[in-house]
């Protein structure tokens, strides 16, 4: 039976330099984005286009959608991605407000 903890896992992964929001941060090369971006300490990932609430990841498999980014020009369930070298990672909301502005 396998005892470690798959965080452990996490923490022993080779980092890689990616930004989120514009800011940068080292996330282990391979990981659940999701994961590794909670693990960093992100706390919203996006807010609800209405209310303006705070959302973060729930599910951890693709199905509630709180855990919506955008990164590659595309807005994707960051539970459902990796972790690559240099990804450029933003809010949804952010980002549209940033394309409406400029
Ligand atoms: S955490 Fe639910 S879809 Fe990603």
């Amino acid at each position: 039976m396998k005892t470690d903890s798959p965080f452990l896992e996490l923490e022993a992964a080779p980092r890689v330099r990616v930004w989120f929001d514009g800011q940068p941060l080292e996330l282990p090369d391979g990981a659940n984005l999701a994961a590794a971006l909670l693990a960093a300490g992100v706390r919203t990932f996006r807010h609800t286009p209405v209310s303006g609430a705070p959302r973060a990841p729930f599910c951890m498999m693709g199905a509630c959608y709180d855990c919506l980014v955008e990164t590659g020009g595309r807005v994707q369930q960051a539970c459902m991605l990796e972790v690559k070298d240099g990804m450029r990672i933003a809010r949804p909301h952010e980002a549209e407000a940033a394309h409406a502005e400029g």
